[in-house]
C-alpha cells in the first residue's frame, strides 16, 4: 500500500453501510484509524463482526449494527444507534450494494431489477433520509454515496445496476444543493473494477482474469484506493467540495 494519507476524524461518529466486506470494510478501518467512532453496518453478521474486531484490535472504536439498507425502518434504527453511541452523527458512507443479475435489458428478470433498485438506489435514499436530519442536529456533516463508473457510462447486461448508479449520482447532486448552506456536504464516488468479493461472486472467472486490461492503468483498483478518496471527501480538507461525482477508475472512463 502507498503511504497512508492522514486524516483527523477525532470526535466524529461515522456510519458505513456494507462495511463487512470489500470497499466498506476498507473505509471503516481507515475512518477508525483516523479517530472516528465507526458504526460497522451490514447484513452479514460474520463480516461486520470481523471488521469491528480488527478495528478494536488496532486500538480503534467500532460497534456493529446489523441492518438491511433496503429496509426504511432499519435505516432509521441505524442512525438512531449511531447518535446514541456517538452523541451525534457527522459522517456517513452509503456503500452497501449488489451487482444483480447479468442479462440483456429485454430479458432482465423483473424481480432482480426491483432488488437492485431497492438496495443500490432506495437504500441510499433511506440512509440519507435519516442521516441528514441527524447531521443537521449535530452541527453539520459529510456523506459519500458509493456509485460506480456505471454512474456515468453503461455496461452490457447490467441495466439495473447502471440505472441505480446513475440515479445515485443524480440524487447526490440534488440533495447536496439542498443542504450545502446548512453544513452538510454530499458527494458520490465512482470506482471502476475493484478487487473485492463482489467481483469474485458475480463475474465469469475468464472475464475476471482479463478485467485489469480494461483500465489504461492495466490493473483493477484496490479497496484502499477507493477508501483514500472517500475519506478525503469526508474530511474537512474537502470543505469546498459538494454535489460532485469523483472517479477512482484507473482511466477507465477516459477512453
Ligand atoms: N468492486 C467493484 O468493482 C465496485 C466497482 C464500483 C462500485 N462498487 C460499489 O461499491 C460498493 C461496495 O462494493 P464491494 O465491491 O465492496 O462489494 P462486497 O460484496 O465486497 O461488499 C458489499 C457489502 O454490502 C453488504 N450488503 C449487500 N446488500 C446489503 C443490504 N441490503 N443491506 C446491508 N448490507 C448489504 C454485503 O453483505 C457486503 O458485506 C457497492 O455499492 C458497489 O456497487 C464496487
Amino acid at each position: 500500500m502507498a503511504d497512508p494519507i492522514t486524516f483527523d476524524f477525532t470526535g466524529k461518529t461515522a456510519i458505513v453501510t456494507g462495511a463487512g466486506s470489500g470497499i466498506g470494510a476498507a473505509v471503516a478501518r481507515e475512518l477508525a484509524r483516523s479517530g472516528a467512532l465507526v458504526i460497522v453496518s451490514d447484513l452479514d453478521e460474520g463480516g461486520a463482526g470481523a471488521v469491528a474486531e480488527q478495528i478494536r484490535s488496532e486500538g480503534g472504536r467500532a460497534h456493529v449494527f446489523l441492518a438491511d439498507v433496503a429496509d426504511y425502518d432499519e435505516m432509521e434504527s441505524l442512525t438512531g444507534f449511531a447518535v446514541k453511541q456517538g452523541g451525534g452523527l457527522h459522517l456517513a458512507v452509503n456503500n452497501a450494494g449488489i451487482a444483480g443479475a447479468i442479462a440483456p435489458t429485454a430479458e432482465y428478470p423483473v424481480d432482480g431489477w426491483r432488488k437492485v433498485i431497492e438496495v443500490n438506489l432506495n437504500g441510499v435514499f433511506y440512509g440519507m433520509r435519516h442521516q441528514i436530519p441527524a447531521m443537521l442536529k449535530s452541527g453539520g456533516g459529510s456523506i459519500v454515496n458509493m456509485a460506480s463508473i456505471l454512474g456515468s457510462v453503461g455496461a452490457r447486461g447490467s441495466s439495473a445496476y447502471t440505472a441505480s448508479k446513475h440515479a445515485v449520482v443524480g440524487m447526490t447532486k440534488a440533495a447536496a444543493m439542498e443542504y450545502a448552506a446548512q453544513g452538510v456536504r454530499i458527494n458520490a464516488v465512482g470506482p471502476a473494477y475493484i478487487d473485492t468479493p463482489l467481483l469474485e461472486k458475480n463475474l465469469d472467472p475468464a472475464f475476471l482474469k482479463q478485467v485489469g486490461d480494461l483500465h489504461p492503468i492495466g490493473r483493477m483498483g484496490t479497496a484502499d484506493e477507493v477508501s483514500a478518496l472517500t475519506c478525503f471527501l469526508l474530511s474537512d480538507r474537502a470543505a469546498f467540495i459538494t454535489g460532485s461525482y469523483h472517479l477512482v477508475d484507473g482511466g477507465y472512463t477516459a477512453q
